[in-house]
């Protein structure tokens, strides 16, 4: 028998891991079917009708392209590569999450209002989603949903903190157990969005932020919890929204007052 050559290998290699990654985005597609997370957080604009949006996270402007005309929107990414037409009323910030909340432009950009709707889709870490959502929490108005992306990878391997695969979506997930236990008076909604899932969270600008003055013991402790079936389960133990346009028009219509 020959061994097959070093080049042989890799591409064998490479094909591999292409059909490892295949096999992912099928069992995605199978554990969620139904609408994309696109599609819903499209309905979530419709339903919310949300004078100012802010979206951490842009990568090509697919999701930013979802807003609705008349929406405000704040869009933050160091590197943003737009290919999606952008919104007519969009102020890009090309930087990191932290930088623009340091910086204060938001408030002066808000000049006294506040963000109704919230994507959080940056770096793909869960202490960094956490940061950024203690730091957008003071310009939301009471009532703005904050949508949460990648909180239900398939396995530990695409839940993995460094990147193993090309379907990937980080540790993200740990922010759920670690509200849960740091942060229990946020309400979770689960979405079972295609390909991993969707949590809204309601009354963020509400709340006071404890998880904010533990912040460091909170990310300890997350840090050595390993992606499993227990998690899994709690996710969809969850009070559940479904995929479909009625359901998330049903649960989040009306959920910001125009006039706060
Ligand atoms: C998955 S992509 C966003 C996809 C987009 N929201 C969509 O659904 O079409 C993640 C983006 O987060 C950006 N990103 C990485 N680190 C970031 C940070 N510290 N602050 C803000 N954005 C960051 C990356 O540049 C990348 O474009």
């Amino acid at each position: 028998m020959t061994r097959p050559t070093p080049d042989a290998t890799t591409a064998a290699d490479a094909e591999a891991h292409a059909a490892l990654d295949r096999r992912d985005q099928e069992e995605a597609a199978r554990l969620f079917p139904g609408a994309r997370y696109r599609d819903v957080l499209g309905w979530l604009h419709e339903a919310v009708q949300p004078s100012w949006y802010l979206e951490i996270g842009v990568g090509g402007g697919h999701s930013l392209a979802r807003t609705l005309p008349q929406t405000s929107c704040i869009a933050v990414d160091p590197a943003a590569r737009l290919e999606a037409e952008p919104p007519s009323k969009v102020f890009l910030a090309e930087t990191t999450s932290d930088a623009f909340f340091a910086s204060g432009v938001a408030e002066r950009i808000l000049s006294g209002a506040r963000i109704d709707l919230c994507f959080l889709d940056g770096m793909h870490t869960y202490d960094q989603t956490l940061r950024d959502l203690i730091n957008a929490a003071p310009l939301l108005s009471p009532e703005a949903p904050v949508i949460l992306h990648d909180v239900l990878p398939l396995n530990d391997r695409v839940g993995n903190r460094e990147r193993l695969s090309r379907f990937w979506t980080g540790d993200v997930w740990k922010i759920v157990p670690i509200l849960q236990r740091y942060q229990p008076d946020l309400e979770m909604v689960f979405v079972p969005a295609a390909p991993s899932g969707l949590i809204v969270l309601r009354r963020v600008g509400a709340a006071t932020m404890t998880v904010a003055d533990r912040f460091e013991e909170a990310v300890a402790w997350a840090d050595d919890l390993r992606f499993g079936a227990a998690f899994s389960d709690a996710i969809w133990r969850l009070p559940r929204c479904a995929n479909t346009r009625d359901a998330v028009m049903a649960a989040f219509s009306g959920s910001v007052d125009p006039s706060q």
